[in-house]
């Protein structure tokens, strides 16, 4: 059977394209989410849903609701990496792996985005790549599940 995928972006990721594309290129949500949806039916993964939300509980519902379906997430918090202890209890509580992810290189940007509080509790982080850190963190989950 296709292992589950649940993919989340955070806030403002909505915006891509439009927003800072210096930073996070030019290429908007739509298209980089139809290439998520292309690189999970290459592995063989099964994409539970593609959810995006600029809210801090609506995301924590989101991973409350798919608990006992996902086998595995691919998530970019947006800012929320760098301070939500909410969002790191609710990976944490739902025991399945996670892999964190950002378009941008958040180590070669302000000191405020080296830290990540939800790392310590996902399998693994993919930064740096643009759209690429998504199709390199599923790679990984597609082993690690
Ligand atoms: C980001 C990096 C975060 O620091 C920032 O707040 C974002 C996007 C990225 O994908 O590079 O919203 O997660």
């Amino acid at each position: 059977m296709k292992k589950k995928v649940l993919v989340i972006h955070g806030p403002n990721l909505n915006l891509l394209g439009e927003r800072e594309p210096g930073i996070y290129g030019k290429e908007d949500f739509e298209s980089i989410n139809r290439d998520i949806r292309l690189w999970t039916e290459e592995l063989g993964l099964e994409l539970l849903e593609i959810y995006q939300s600029n809210c801090e509980g609506e995301i924590i519902g989101k991973l409350q609701e798919l608990r006992h379906e996902a086998d595995g997430i691919v998530a970019n918090m947006g800012a929320y990496t760098h301070y939500s202890i909410a969002i790191r209890d609710a990976i944490a509580s739902v025991h399945i792996p996670c892999v964190e992810v950002h378009l941008s290189n958040v180590h070669s940007r302000e000191e405020f985005r080296h830290k990540s509080v939800i790392a310590p509790v996902c399998a693994g982080v993919v930064c740096g790549f643009g759209k690429y850190s998504y199709r390199l963190a599923l790679e990984g989950l597609a082993h690690f599940m």
